[in-house]
Formats: structure tokens, C-alpha cells, sequence
């Protein structure tokens, strides 16, 4: 490998797999990929680079310090971008164990490591090194209908066991810059979408059961709030931030594009009545069930990205309308994927989440 590669973590997850293709599309500097493959990883995700020698993936975990200091030092990459984490609220109420054990130790083993690594660089290669968290807006809280949308200065108030453990997260990353001098930089972006998430996600979840003719789960009364931004331009995002970003800030990412729970799931059955009419004369919406809300849910959730818009001039390309749509048809269009992902371990968390839920 002739040019510096980046170290990127978490890359056979949603956000990570989307992040190293677009990497791959739009750079000539490799990707050394280090990812536990829990049942959140999935390498089907990056079969494109099979044979692609810019991709080098390692099976490992973000806590093995041993490993990951044997990684930076025999790549001796440029950056590291730390997607891997434990990532589903529902499965952090029923067992917050594993979202400490990765989201806060692992983060603090791989800035450890990280430490030891850029301390030993010397001249242009220690400036040029960039440690870039990505983090949620969750960590802010919830916002009532009237609030402001989050801003980068907004206090944490973290609800559930996943935010708090990314909260926690993101204080380390903070600590490593303030007391170290590691150049982190940290983003916080608003709920994701797009192609390859797994279907334990409102989207994909919803797009799965319909076409499966089974009840679409809304918890409590559909109205929580998101602010939708499509994983490609969360992409291009990371990529000007790594490149332009001032080292120990923060930038939200969002997507402008806030909607209530009940209205994506309607936009989705719209959609797909028309791209794949069911049998019946029955539209998708009937298959629409209100249950048992979710644990401290917290109501709206909106992000502020004037920031990175003024320092860095990214602003979101895809309107909801036109990334939902897209979004659809791509799992329509790669159900070998979605069969490959929703059976065994996917079949026994849907019965842990929504056996007993019942109706709201
Ligand atoms: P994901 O659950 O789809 O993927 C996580 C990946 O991390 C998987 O490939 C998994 O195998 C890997 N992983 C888990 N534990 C690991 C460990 N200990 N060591 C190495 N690899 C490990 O998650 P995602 O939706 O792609 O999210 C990526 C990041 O973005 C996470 O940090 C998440 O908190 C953050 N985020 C996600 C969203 C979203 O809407 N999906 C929004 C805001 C922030
Ligand atoms: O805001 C960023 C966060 O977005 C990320 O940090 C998380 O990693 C990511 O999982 C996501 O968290 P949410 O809890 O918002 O996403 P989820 O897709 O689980 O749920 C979206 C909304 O839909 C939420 O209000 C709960 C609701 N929901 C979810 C599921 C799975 C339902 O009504 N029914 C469902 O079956």
C-alpha cells in the first residue's frame, strides 16, 4: 500500500459499511476494516470488495488493546473513524451490559491505543492524525414540541442505557483531547436511513413486515419525533469533516427532515403500494398496529447542522421524500440481503421485543 490507509471500526455495521464503500468510490487511500461481526455486522454489506485490495478487513474487537496496537502499528494509518458500538435502544433496555462493555470500554481502549500510537508520530504525521467518534443526538435528550433543535452546545441528558453509554463515550473523546492533546474530533448525528440497515430499525423493520403481510409496530401514539438524514449524506459529512474538521470540535449532522413515527410508516406503505401492490385490494396501512410504548422514549429528537453548514458547507442532498423511496426500493431490490439477515438470531429478538407488547 503505497498511501496511508484510515483504521475504520464498526465497518461492517449500517453506517460503517455505507461509509467504506463511499470511502473506496471517492478516495485512492485504503481501509483497514476492524469489526467484531456481532449480529449487527455483516460482511455481505462489502462483497463488492471482495477482491478489492484497497479493503482489508480484521475480525476483532475494539476492547482487544493487544490487537488494536498491533493494527495501528503495522498500518500506521492516518485516522481511525470509530463507528462500532452497540446501536439499538430497544435491545439497550432489555441488556445495557454489552453497551458499556463496547460503547464506553472499547471507546476508551481504542483511544488508549490511539494515544500510544500518535505520541509516537513524529512531524507532518502526528499533525495529520485525526481520531473522529461518531456519536448520536441522542446524548442531548428530548426536545418538547416548541424547543429549538439541538445544537452542538446543548447539555447532555442522556434516557436510555444506549445514549448514556454513548454520552460516556464522547466524554472520554472530550478528555483524550483536552488532557492529552489526541486530535479528535466528534460528530452527533440524527437517525439514519438508507440502504443495508438491519431491519430491527423502524424503516426496515416496517418495509420487512409489509411485505410479509405482518402488523407494522408503532409504540404508544405514533407521534415521537426523528429527524431523518439519509446515510449517504451522513457519509459525505464524515468525509469533510476528517478532512476539513478542526481538531477537538463537534459537529451535528441532520438531516432537516423531522417527521413524527406514524408519518414514515404511512410514507413507506404509500410507497410501497405503488412499487409492489399486494394481492389483496387491502393497502399496507391497514396492517398499522399502536402498541405497548417503548421505556422512557424519549418524544422528539431534531438537530441544528448550521454549524457544519457554515464551517464546512455541507448541507443535506436527499429530501426524506426522495431517500425514503429510494430506500425502499432498495430493499426491494436486494431481498436475497434482507433473507440472509432476518432469520435466526433476527427471529428471536423480534420475539423478546414484541411478544408482549400487546396493543396500545
Ligand atoms: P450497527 O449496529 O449497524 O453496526 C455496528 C457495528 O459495530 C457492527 O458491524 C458490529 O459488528 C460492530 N461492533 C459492535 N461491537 C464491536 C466491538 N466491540 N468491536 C468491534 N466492532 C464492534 O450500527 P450503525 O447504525 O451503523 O451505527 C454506527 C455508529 O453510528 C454507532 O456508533 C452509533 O451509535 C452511531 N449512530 C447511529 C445512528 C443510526 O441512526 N443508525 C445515528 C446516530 C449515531
Ligand atoms: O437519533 C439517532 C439514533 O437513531 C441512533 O443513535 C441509534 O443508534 C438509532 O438506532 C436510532 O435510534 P431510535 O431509537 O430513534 O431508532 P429506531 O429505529 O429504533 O426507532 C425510531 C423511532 O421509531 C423511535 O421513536 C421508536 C419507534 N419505533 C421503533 C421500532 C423498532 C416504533 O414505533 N416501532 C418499532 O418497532
Amino acid at each position: 500500500m503505497s498511501k496511508k490507509p484510515i483504521l475504520v471500526t464498526g465497518g461492517a455495521g449500517f453506517i460503517g459499511s455505507n461509509f467504506i464503500l463511499d470511502w473506496i468510490a471517492n478516495h485512492d487511500s485504503p481501509v483497514i476494516n476492524l469489526d467484531k461481526l456481532t449480529y449487527a455486522g455483516n460482511l455481505r454489506n462489502l462483497s463488492s470488495l471482495k477482491n478489492d485490495p484497497r479493503h482489508t478487513f480484521v475480525k476483532g474487537d475494539i476492547n482487544d488493546l493487544a490487537l488494536v496496537e498491533k493494527l495501528l502499528n503495522h498500518y500506521k494509518p492516518y485516522a481511525i473513524i470509530n463507528f462500532a458500538a452497540e446501536s439499538h435502544v430497544d435491545r439497550s433496555i432489555h441488556g445495557p451490559r454489552d453497551f458499556i462493555q463496547t460503547n464506553i470500554n472499547g471507546t476508551f481502549q481504542l483511544l488508549s491505543a490511539a494515544r500510544a500510537y500518535w505520541e509516537g508520530l513524529d512531524g507532518e504525521d502526528k499533525a495529520a492524525f485525526r481520531f473522529l467518534h461518531i456519536s448520536t443526538d441522542e446524548v442531548y435528550g428530548s426536545l418538547g414540541p416548541n424547543d429549538p433543535p439541538f445544537t452542538e452546545t446543548t447539555s447532555y441528558a442522556p434516557n436510555s442505557p444506549y445514549s448514556a453509554s454513548k454520552a460516556a463515550s464522547d466524554h472520554l473523546v472530550r478528555a483524550f483531547y483536552h488532557t492529552y492533546g489526541l486530535p479528535t474530533l466528534t460528530s452527533n448525528c440524527s437517525n439514519n436511513y438508507g440502504p443495508y440497515q438491519f431491519p430491527e430499525k423502524l424503516i426496515p423493520l416496517i418495509v420487512l413486515n409489509a411485505l410479509n403481510r405482518k402488523p407494522l409496530p408503532v409504540y404508544g401514539d405514533g407521534l415521537n419525533v426523528r429527524d431523518w438524514l439519509y446515510v449517504g449524506d451522513h457519509c459525505n459529512a464524515l468525509r469533510l469533516i476528517l478532512s476539513k474538521g478542526k481538531a477537538g470540535v463537534v459537529y451535528n449532522i441532520g438531516g432537516c427532515s423531522e417527521r413524527t413515527n406514524i408519518e414514515v410508516v404511512r410514507a413507506i406503505c404509500a410507497i410501497l403500494d405503488e412499487l409492489k401492490p399486494s394481492s389483496g385490494v387491502t393497502p399496507y396501512a391497514s396492517l398499522i398496529t399502536f402498541i405497548k410504548d417503548r421505556p422512557g422514549h424519549d418524544r422528539r429528537y431534531a438537530i441544528d447542522a448550521r454549524k457544519i453548514e457554515r464551517e464546512l458547507g455541507w448541507k443535506p442532498a436527499e429530501r426524506f421524500e426522495t431517500g425514503i423511496r429510494k430506500t425502499v426500493q432498495w430493499y426491494l431490490d436486494n431481498m436475497e440481503w434482507v433473507k440472509n439477515v432476518a432469520s435466526g438470531e433476527y427471529q428471536k429478538w423480534l420475539d423478546i421485543n414484541y411478544s408482549d407488547r400487546g396493543t396500545s
